[in-house]
């Protein structure tokens, strides 16, 4: 079954410029009194949560698997006008491509549970040691204890909308024993209430509770250690009940 990691023209239709406004809102919220001036985004896609920093000055620079969702950053990057440096890298090896730190290293868009928890673990001592001294490690994902408590089944979003065509977006969730999970992403495409088109993208997941991330932050030396909602700016809602959170931390170590 197809990953909607290859078709970022499909990924990006959920994109404008209320989400764009968002993040960056999310970013003001999240380093307001932190000085960062760089930052690495290790699973930027297509760039949606981290292209709005370049906008608060943040130099930019992003990794990912799928060239897909990079060449498609490249692009929003060049429309805005933006200077962004892009890498293919898998997060579990950032050392074989990055020798250099930066003031902030993140992992946007609930990608780390794309691996076993594991070797999310293992991402963070890959993401930590590009941290420099005094730096934060930054990480946004779906709330996984909520779901794995919940066991809903059925992620709706509102139709939206690419000129006269209405797309509506369906996420069914399969629990599977070994506690893994698969994603289908169920599009349509309709004109005047007819669909024409159809798309279908399975994405696999293997849930991570948040008490493991933290304590994993905590035994690498992290202080300061904040969990907001994603998107931060929301206090609305206490945390424990958001669909996705966010944390920031602060390395002490050199
Ligand atoms: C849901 S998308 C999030 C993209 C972007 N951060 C955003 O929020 O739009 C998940 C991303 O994780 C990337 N990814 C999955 N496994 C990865 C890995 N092992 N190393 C690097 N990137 C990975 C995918 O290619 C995809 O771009």
């Amino acid at each position: 079954m197809a990953s909607v990691y290859d078709r970022a023209d499909i990924y990006d239709l959920l994109e404008d410029e209320n989400r764009y406004a968002a993040y960056k809102k999310h970013w003001e919220t999240v380093l307001d009194g932190k000085n960062v001036k760089t930052l690495l985004d290790v699973s930027i896609g297509s760039g949606s949560v981290t292209l709005p920093l370049v906008d608060l000055g943040v130099r930019l620079t992003g990794s990912d698997l799928s060239e897909s969702m990079l060449a498609n950053c490249r692009k929003k990057a060049a429309a805005r006008q933006m200077e962004v440096v892009l890498e293919c890298c898998d997060f579990r090896a950032l050392d074989t491509k990055f020798q250099n730190t930066f003031d902030c290293v993140a992992s946007t868009g609930n990608s780390l549970p794309h691996v076993n928890n594991e070797d999310v673990l293992k991402t963070l001592e890959q993401m930590d040691k590009l941290v420099a001294p005094g730096g934060y490690l930054y990480f946004d994902m779906r709330n996984w204890d909520k779901i794995l408590k919940d066991r809903n089944r059925f992620y709706l979003y509102n139709p939206f909308f690419d000129g006269d065509v209405r797309i509506n977006l369906v996420q069914v969730w399969d629990y599977h024993v070994d506690d893994s999970m698969t994603f289908h992403l169920l599009y349509t495409f309709e004109r005047e209430n007819q669909i024409f088109q159809k798309e279908q993208f399975e994405e696999h997941y293997i849930p991570v509770s948040r008490g493991i991330l933290l304590e994993k932050l905590r035994r690498m030396g992290y202080v300061d250690v904040e969990v907001m909602n994603f998107p931060a700016y929301v206090t609305s809602v206490a945390v424990e009940g958001g669909d996705w959170y966010c944390v920031v931390a602060r390395k002490t170590r050199p």
